[in-house]
């Protein structure tokens, strides 16, 4: 290998367009080919980025080879054949996240990723978001003390889609909380473990033309008797947000995916001598689509500089989360994930 990275990413017009700009502002890394169906987009896009060629079906990219790394920003449906298709044909991979909507197609990758020896990566961006980042430093470091309770969501305006119909596709059935809501259970998986039980209620009045229930409220027992929530809402009427608030034994730490600063509540004794709290507002970027970091990241782990961490257990224990809510909404009794070991 030389000493970039050399990446391919399938599905340009999408996310794909972040990943492509990390790819291209990273000196580790070089952008060797790309692929997606819509061939005056791709082609219009390779012109753009000066590239010879490009490929409207990526089973002839992974023939052509070249490359060190797929990128798959595809729609859902497709990880799974991708995935297990770049890994065998010697492919590292990053694949957008969700991992995929289903337990067998989870099972699969992991099955690709292991035989294959390759370094394959689930992006749950919001590890790479700078607010976030900090929460779960602060929470590690003993900041708040002991964690008891964590919360955060999924809120989303599906009704305004544009280019994503794909997402209300009925012969591909995508559960909002698998989708959209695997970012809110990742970051709280992150930061407070593997959950032990999930119990959930879910509705289905914002988005009656859609084949699935729009809003999911979903409660959930982690390690060390701490409870959380996770709110998954894919037709609420708000901009859309990740609010997030750790609540630990010394403080509190509250943060969203979009604003400028956390913010953390300690105890402390005011002027008055009365019971108090000191509010801090630590200021952070904002970058809540930090696709720059995963593709940095995995120049160096495939250059030996850093180990993976978001590796295909951890995109298929996310999944495993978000499918024990949809089956507790769907039974009315609590559920236990089925891991991936
Ligand atoms: N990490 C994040 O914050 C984030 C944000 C948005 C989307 N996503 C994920 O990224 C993936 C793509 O979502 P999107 O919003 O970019 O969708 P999109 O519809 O905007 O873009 C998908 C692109 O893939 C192309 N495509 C579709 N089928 C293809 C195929 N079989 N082969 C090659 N190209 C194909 C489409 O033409 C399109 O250009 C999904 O898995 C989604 O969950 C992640």
């Amino acid at each position: 290998m030389e000493n970039k990275v050399r990446f391919a990413v399938i599905g340009t017009e999408g996310i794909g367009r972040s990943h492509i700009e990390g790819i291209l502002r990273n000196e580790n890394a070089s952008l060797a080919a790309i692929c997606d169906v819509d061939e005056p987009a791709v082609r219009a896009r390779a012109e753009s980025l000066g590239l010879p060629t490009y490929y409207t079906d990526y089973k002839d990219m992974l023939r052509a080879g070249g490359f060190d790394c797929v990128v798959i920003c595809t729609p859902d449906s497709f990880h799974k054949d991708q995935c297990v298709d770049s890994l065998n044909a010697g492919c590292h991979v990053i694949c957008e996240k969700p991992l995929a909507m289903r337990i067998d197609e989870c099972e699969a990758i992991i099955a690709a990723a292991r035989a294959s020896g390759k370094h394959f990566m689930v992006g749950q961006v919001c590890r790479k978001t700078p607010a976030f980042a900090l929460m779960k430093a602060m929470v590690d470091r003993g900041d708040i003390g002991e964690l008891f309770y964590v919360e955060s969501e999924y809120a989303h305006d599906y009704s305004i889609l544009g280019r994503g119909e794909w997402r209300k596709d009925p012969s591909y059935i995508r559960h909002p909380v698998v989708g959209g809501g695997c970012h809110a259970m990742d970051l709280l998986r992150w930061i407070a473990g593997d959950p032990t039980e999930v119990f959930a209620y879910a509705n289905h009045k914002m988005l009656p033309d859609w084949p699935i229930d729009d809003c999911t409220i979903s409660v959930l027992k982690y390690p060390n008797g701490v409870i959380g929530k996770v709110l998954t809402s894919i037709g609420c009427k708000r901009p859309y947000t990740m609010r997030t608030q750790l609540f630990g034994s010394k403080g509190t730490i509250l943060g969203d995916n979009k604003s400028p600063y956390i913010t953390l509540f300690t105890p402390c004794i005011n002027e008055k001598g009365k019971h108090s709290f000191k509010e801090e507002q630590i200021p952070i970027d904002i970058n809540h689509h930090n696709m720059a970091a995963e593709i940095s990241d995995m120049c160096d782990i495939i250059l030996g500089k850093m180990p993976l961490e978001i590796d295909v257990i951890e995109g298929a224990n996310t999944v495993a989360v978000c499918l024990a809510a949809v089956e507790s909404a769907e039974c009315g009794l609590p559920v236990k994930p089925h891991y991936f070991g």
